[in-house]
């Protein structure tokens, strides 16, 4: 289907089709080709009626401009999710799947005004003091290890092996976790995110970053969560919890999938088969037309009010369309003439993402070099038969099934491959268990 189709035609299986209602974001339809909802969604104007779960509504921006005008009116709408009136209403279980990704938490992605400022600030100017040399090499090293544990095969899923597991890895050296403390928070954000256990999930990642704060009161080092410790702002243990938690879950996950759709462009479409240079043009490409959050951005209007033609009360759930933004019919123009980056897959406004940077380095230097030690990778199945994964707010390929020429590790043979992260860390109560992932890669790179 032409992605930038204005008919107003609901897409196969939309419920749209029969009752005129909501358009629900969810359902197999929905994650096989979403981007015939967008077309569809178009027909409504700038804002559309959607439907998140079963029974969570929400005003969906479809248009680039609309959503710029939301995004950079921060007087207007809101981010503390405990304006959300339906939830407040008690019309939306708590225990609904998408509660957890949008209820309040005390960071600075759901806070406001003065309280925003102090606790990005914090955020922005520790990750700033981030070594770009390092990074790379941290990126290196890593992609190395995991390559090291797949390349005598032949084939692997680069999801599940490669772009999933790297940011998990990369984050962990980044915030200065010791072995005990990493596996478990790579245990608590793949649970998190794969919806296994999840309140379990979350309550190991939180704990084991309560013990990295702890630890770092004591022992500070150079790492994020020292800098973020040290920083004028004064974060208090439970500030710290709560900045380090939301940015290890918003970073890792999104950052697996940017590195995973990417590969899937490479993979998939021949005008990038020349190799090195077009990693970043397909990166780009990809955060126009395949972002990894491809709908979120929750806001709360702080009044009733009438909105790009619609009427919307105070504390209604408004999401931002980043990827039908991205694609709107009028945009072809202005993305092939203007800049290459002016996508919104960042967000834009005071919470844009504070961390693009670092995450379009790891990105690329995690392609670059896999495609160093593997340079005949390719898809080992038939590009229609991939899935991807279910839901409105992340976009990413379940698995990505490749093959190549069977390879020597680049250095040290890395330890026979075991379980991924939570079956490894799941294995003992509270995910304490001794040679998870995290110490495997540690033992790995002491040899
Ligand atoms: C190094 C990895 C990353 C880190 C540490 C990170 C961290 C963050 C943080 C802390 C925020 C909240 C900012 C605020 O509310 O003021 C944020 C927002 C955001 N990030 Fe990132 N992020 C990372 C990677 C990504 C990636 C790969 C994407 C997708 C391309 C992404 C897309 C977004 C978007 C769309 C928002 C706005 C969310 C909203 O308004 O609710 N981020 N990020």
């Amino acid at each position: 289907m032409d992605a930038r189709s204005t008919a107003p035609v609901p897409p196969p299986g939309c419920p749209a089709h029969t009752d005129g209602g909501r358009v629900p974001l969810y359902g197999p339809e929905f994650q096989a080709d979403p981007q015939a909802y967008y077309a569809y969604l178009r027909h409504f104007g700038a804002t559309a009626p959607v439907e998140l779960a079963p029974g969570v509504e929400a005003t969906l921006v479809t248009d680039y401009a609309t959503a710029l005008q939301l995004l950079q009116d921060s007087g207007s709408f809101r981010k503390d999710a405990r304006r959300w009136r339906h939830l407040n209403e008690g019309l939306i279980s708590p225990d609904n799947p998408v509660v957890p990704v949008l209820s309040y938490r005390p960071n600075c992605m759901f806070s406001d005004g003065a309280e925003h400022l102090r606790l990005r600030q914090a955020v922005t100017d520790s990750m700033a003091r981030i070594d770009a040399r390092k990074l790379s090499r941290t990126t290196e090293q890593v992609s190395e290890y995991l390559v090291s544990r797949f390349a005598a095969r032949g084939s692997a899923d680069l999801l599940g092996d490669y772009a999933r597991q790297l940011p998990l890895f990369v984050f962990n050296e980044l915030f200065g976790c010791p072995a005990d403390i990493g596996d478990r928070v790579l245990f608590g954000i793949t649970g998190m995110f794969d919806g296994i256990n999840a309140e379990r999930a979350v309550e190991v990642l939180f704990g084991a970053v309560g013990e990295l704060v702890a630890l770092k009161r004591a022992k500070p080092g150079e790492d994020v969560t020292t800098w973020l410790m040290q920083h004028q702002a004064q974060l208090t243990d439970e500030e710290m919890v709560h900045q380090v938690a939301l940015l290890l879950g918003a970073g890792t996950d999104p950052l697996g999938n940017l590195i995973g759709n990417t590969m899937h462009r490479l993979l998939t479409h021949d005008r990038y088969a020349d190799g090195g240079g077009l990693i970043d043009e397909a990166l780009d490409d990809t955060l126009w037309d395949n972002p990894p959050m491809p709908n979120y951005a929750p806001h709360y209007p702080a009044t009733d009010m009438e909105f790009a033609g619609t009427k919307v009360q105070a504390g209604d759930l408004m999401l931002v369309s980043f990827a039908a933004a991205n694609t709107g019919p009028n945009l072809t123009a202005a993305r092939e003439s203007g800049s290459n980056r002016s996508h919104l897959a960042w967000s834009a406004g005071p919470h844009a993402c504070p961390s693009k940077e670092p995450a379009r380095q790891i990105t690329v230097t995690a392609i670059e070099k896999l495609l160093n030690q593997l340079p005949d990778v390719d898809l080992a199945v038939p590009e229609e038969s991939l899935v991807w994964r279910p839901g409105p707010f992340n976009r990413g390929l379940t698995t990505l099934p490749v093959r190549f020429t069977p390879a020597e590790p680049v250095r040290r043979t890395a330890e026979a491959p075991q379980a991924r992260p939570a079956a490894d860390a799941a294995a003992e109560p509270g995910g304490r268990k001794r040679g998870g992932m995290w110490s495997q890669f540690l033992t790995w790179l002491a040899k």
